[in-house]
């Protein structure tokens, strides 16, 4: 019995996943959108904050910030208010009404940011906002997601941990992640390294991400992907690289949901597709093991990837149509 759902986080369940016809790829998902509030960003906030107050950093008085529009706002909005601690979450227009929701609903204060920034996004402008704040206001903490190293201690003590533990033979050849703060593929990377030493890691990234050197292009999918390279990926252990385009994330994430009956969100079919490209055509002589991390529900993507109209919008984006407006 347990006093709180948000206890309950971590320990989510591994499942096998026919792909292809290939016989020696057996691959293994970790559903992390059976944690507490829908995904895998709930093990960064519970430790984080854990790890803040036990280590006296932070007190009952201090007021929590953090820019998010997505995932991780809406976890640190739930697990400050369990904690009582004041959170701030600066969010931009194109944040989801149902994250906004949920976000505001647990207590925090939003900060929306509705001014585009030099690259006609508004990362710069958040941050721009938060540092502003931090700088005004006494006691105060930034969580600092794509710089904190904490982030990726999370992982390594959790996630990476489980991955470990869980994989079947104890044999491990390869692990896909999708990366947006980096927290998620460095602490597992790191653990998971140390353990199967010979294990290849493979950051999963979408077209018009800067993360790995890609040009910067509009996304319309939240999650993976970010304007900036976050510097918490210098410690990751990285051995190769993935990019899918949006395109291939909602083809795979309909896939999922007909084919296995998962309703998963954007990241998870980007992380499916790029297994698929990577093993494509590809003779496996032994029995190869394949991890793989869907990091949240399908729910919250109802009004985009599920939605056909909002698809057609991309499939004339990516054929140079631009459109008017966004639907959400
Ligand atoms: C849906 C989804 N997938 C993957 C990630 C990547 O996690 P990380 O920020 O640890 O790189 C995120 C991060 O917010 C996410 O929301």
């Amino acid at each position: 019995m347990i006093n709180n759902i948000l206890n309950k986080v971590g320990n989510t369940p591994l499942i096998s996943l026919k792909m292809g016809n290939e016989p020696n790829l057996n691959v293994f998902s970790k559903l992390e959108f059976y944690n507490p509030t829908g995904s895998v960003k709930d093990r960064a906030a519970c430790y984080i904050l854990n790890r803040l107050l036990n280590e006296k950093i932070i007190d009952s008085d201090t007021t929590i910030i953090e820019s998010s529009s997505g995932n991780f706002g809406v976890a640190l909005s739930a697990y400050a208010k369990l904690k009582g601690l004041k959170f701030i979450c600066v969010i931009d227009k194109t944040t989801l009404p149902v994250n906004e929701m949920l976000i505001r609903q647990q207590g925090a204060k939003v900060i929306c940011i509705t001014e585009p920034d030099q690259y006609g996004g508004y990362l710069m402008n958040r941050l721009k906002k938060v540092n502003e704040i931090v700088n005004s206001t006494e006691n105060i903490y930034w969580i600092n997601q794509y710089g904190n190293p904490l982030n990726a201690q999370a992982y390594y003590n959790s996630l990476g941990k489980e991955i470990c533990l869980e994989i079947p033979r104890q044999k491990l050849d390869y692990l896909f992640m999708g990366v947006s703060s980096g927290g998620t593929i460095t602490g597992v990377s790191q653990k998971v390294k140390e353990k199967h030493p010979n294990a290849k890691i493979i950051a999963v990234d979408v077209e018009g991400s800067v993360i790995f050197g890609g040009k910067p292009r509009k996304r319309f999918i939240p999650g993976i992907g970010s304007s900036l390279r976050p510097s918490i990926l210098e410690s990751a252990s990285i051995d190769n690289t993935v990019v899918v385009t949006e395109q291939e994330t909602i083809n795979s994430c309909r896939e999922l949901l007909e084919k296995h009956n998962l309703y998963a969100g954007g990241s998870s079919g980007s992380v499916h597709a790029a297994v698929k490209k990577y093993f494509n055509n590809s003779k496996l002589e032994k029995p190869t093991n394949v991890m793989c991390v869907f990091a949240d529900r399908g729910e919250r993507y109802i009004t985009t990837i599920y939605n056909d109209d909002w698809c057609k919008m991309i499939k004339n984006y990516s054929a140079g149509v631009m459109p008017t407006t966004v639907p959400v």
